[in-house]
């Protein structure tokens, strides 16, 4: 009895020494296998970036809200401050955590974040709007900002951007309107980042673009689904691009469903050594490079880029490069860009090149020609069906007159259209380009 008592206090004294300083309904756990000596077998073994796996970290847990409206965020600052150097913050399963103040988030190091269960934002849009992270790149504004170094983000839960709200309230806006003032939240941001994975989790319902990669090295999403719908016929989400980046080096997609309305993956500028395996696009605006060349005076590029095996369904655009043309565009390069095995269901327009881009017409484009240069382009087995929409035409390739545009190739190009046989639009590219094509001027459309 009196020892028992001892070591209760013993025990007592240890958890209030710590105690005082964890949130209600924390936990830190320090895993047994932590003094494991080197050598011995335990510990031993370590991530790609050589760090702890996870049975080796400190975890930590924080409390899951009560209700939509219940903010955990200093909560979850608190967790990712105890993570730094080789922890782990465990969002677990069946709870949610709902952020509803903007919050900076610690610059990390070494910090797994399990995510099993929701991290959820709330949609107090008026809130929002007047506490954001704001980025000029096409005025962006974010809930929260990733930055620094090794950061693992999985899980079989869900990022939840409680869109509903934000989509009613956007409805009849255009994102392009110069004066358009109502700014939604990008869901997942990293800006200042190197080695960012986000494996097996869930990006649901997101006000704006859901993920914007910003000045960030090796980046990867592996396993990852991509969802926004609305309940209201009347307002669909918009603009809710799956994957967009902006000076990135660097980013791998993988094993990846993206069902939006909008860009499924569509790297911006700067964006160098890409990689995308087994993406499935659903209903989207394609898999996009650029644009590019937007801003005068502003260098540009996108190069290095792989695509390979994916599957585009029911959307407008397949596989698509846009550089702009006209009296005010800037300059640069997209170079070195394959596409293979690509899958179309039901697509508008499955392959586009637009050198005059944006809605630029010949004569303008002809007399401002675009000062992207775009090279060694490739689009190798292409199979199914467009829509229809375009009429015969299956691949339309624009470039503007005068313009580098060259060593562009299409080899297996096995397309068809519900209006014939299906026709490949060349107009100003240098060189052969593989493919029977035809000008614009004779296309059926
Ligand atoms: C980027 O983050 C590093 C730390 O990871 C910091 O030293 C540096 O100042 C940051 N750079 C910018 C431009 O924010
Ligand atoms: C649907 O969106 C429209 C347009 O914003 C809005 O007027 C209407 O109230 C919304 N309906 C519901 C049920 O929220
Ligand atoms: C291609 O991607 C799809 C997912 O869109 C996947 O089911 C299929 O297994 C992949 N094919 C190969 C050969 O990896
Ligand atoms: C694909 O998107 C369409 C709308 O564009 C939708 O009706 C359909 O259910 C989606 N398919 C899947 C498998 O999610
Ligand atoms: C792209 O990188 C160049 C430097 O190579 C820089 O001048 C330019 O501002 C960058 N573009 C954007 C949009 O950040
Ligand atoms: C073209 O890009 C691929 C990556 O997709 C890369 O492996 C290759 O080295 C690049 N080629 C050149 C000439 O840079
Ligand atoms: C575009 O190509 C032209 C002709 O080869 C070259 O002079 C120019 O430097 C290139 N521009 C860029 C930004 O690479
Ligand atoms: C062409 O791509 C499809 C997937 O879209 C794939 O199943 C098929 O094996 C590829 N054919 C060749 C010759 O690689
Ligand atoms: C092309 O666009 C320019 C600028 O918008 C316009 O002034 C011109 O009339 C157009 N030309 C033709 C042939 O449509
Ligand atoms: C192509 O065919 C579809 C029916 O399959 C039709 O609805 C559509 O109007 C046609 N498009 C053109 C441009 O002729
Ligand atoms: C093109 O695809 C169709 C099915 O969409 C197939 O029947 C046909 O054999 C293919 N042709 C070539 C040359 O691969």
């Amino acid at each position: 009895m009196r020892l028992f008592s001892c070591l209760l206090a013993a025990a007592t004294a240890i958890t209030s020494a710590v105690a005082y300083d964890i949130p209600d309904g924390a936990s830190i756990s320090v895993p047994w296998r932590h003094t494991g000596r080197p050598g011995f077998g335990w510990g031993n073994q370590k991530d790609k970036w050589g760090n702890k796996i996870e049975d080796d970290r400190r975890k930590i847990t924080i409390r899951a809200s009560e209700d939509d409206t219940d903010d955990i965020s200093a909560d979850f600052v608190w967790a990712l401050e105890q993570a730094q150097n080789g922890g782990l913050v465990h969002l677990e399963e069946g709870k949610t955590y709902i952020i509803g103040k903007k919050i900076d988030l610690p610059v990390l190091n070494d910090v797994y974040v399990k995510l099993d269960g929701t991290l959820k934002f709330t949609d107090d849009v008026a809130y929002w709007q007047s506490n954001y992270f704001y980025y000029p790149f096409q005025k962006s504004i974010t809930f929260m900002v990733w930055s620094g170094k090794d950061i693992r983000i999985y899980g079989k839960g869900t990022m939840d951007g409680n869109g509903q709200a934000w989509y009613n309230g956007f409805a009849g806006r255009e994102i392009l309107d110069s004066s358009n003032t109502y700014y939604r939240p990008i869901l997942f941001l990293t800006d200042n980042a190197t080695n960012v994975d986000v494996e097996g989790i869930t990006f649901l319902n997101s006000p704006c673009w859901t993920t914007f990669l910003v000045r960030t090295k090796d980046v990867s999403f592996d396993n990852v689904y991509i969802e926004a719908f609305s309940n209201n016929a009347s307002a669909l989400p918009k603009n809710t691009d799956g994957f967009d980046s902006l000076n990135v080096d660097g980013l791998t997609v993988t094993n990846t469903r993206v069902n939006v309305g909008d860009d499924c993956f569509s790297p911006k500028p700067n964006t160098t050594n890409i990689y995308v395996e087994n993406l499935w696009c659903n209903g989207t605006h394609g898999v996009s490079m650029g644009s590019i060349g937007q801003y005068p005076g502003v260098k540009d590029y996108i190069s290095n880029a792989y695509l390979k095996n994916i599957t585009l369904l029911n959307g407008q655009n397949g596989a698509r490069l846009k550089a702009w043309a006209g009296p005010t565009a800037g300059y640069g390069y997209i170079d070195n860009i394959t596409y293979e095995n690509v899958h179309i269901e039901n697509t508008d327009a499955p392959i586009v090149l637009d050198q005059c881009y944006f809605n630029i017409n010949e004569t303008t484009c002809a007399a401002y020609p675009s000062n992207v240069n775009i090279t060694n382009i490739k689009f190798i087995n292409f199979t199914g069906s467009s829509s229809g929409k375009d009429g015969r035409v299956v691949a339309d390739l624009t470039c503007s007159p005068g313009a580098t545009c060259s060593e562009i190739l299409l080899e297996g190009i096995n397309l068809t259209s519900p209006n014939g046989t299906a026709e490949i639009v060349c107009n100003n590219i240098q060189g052969d380009i593989g493919v029977d094509c035809i000008s614009a001027a004779d296309a059926d459309d």
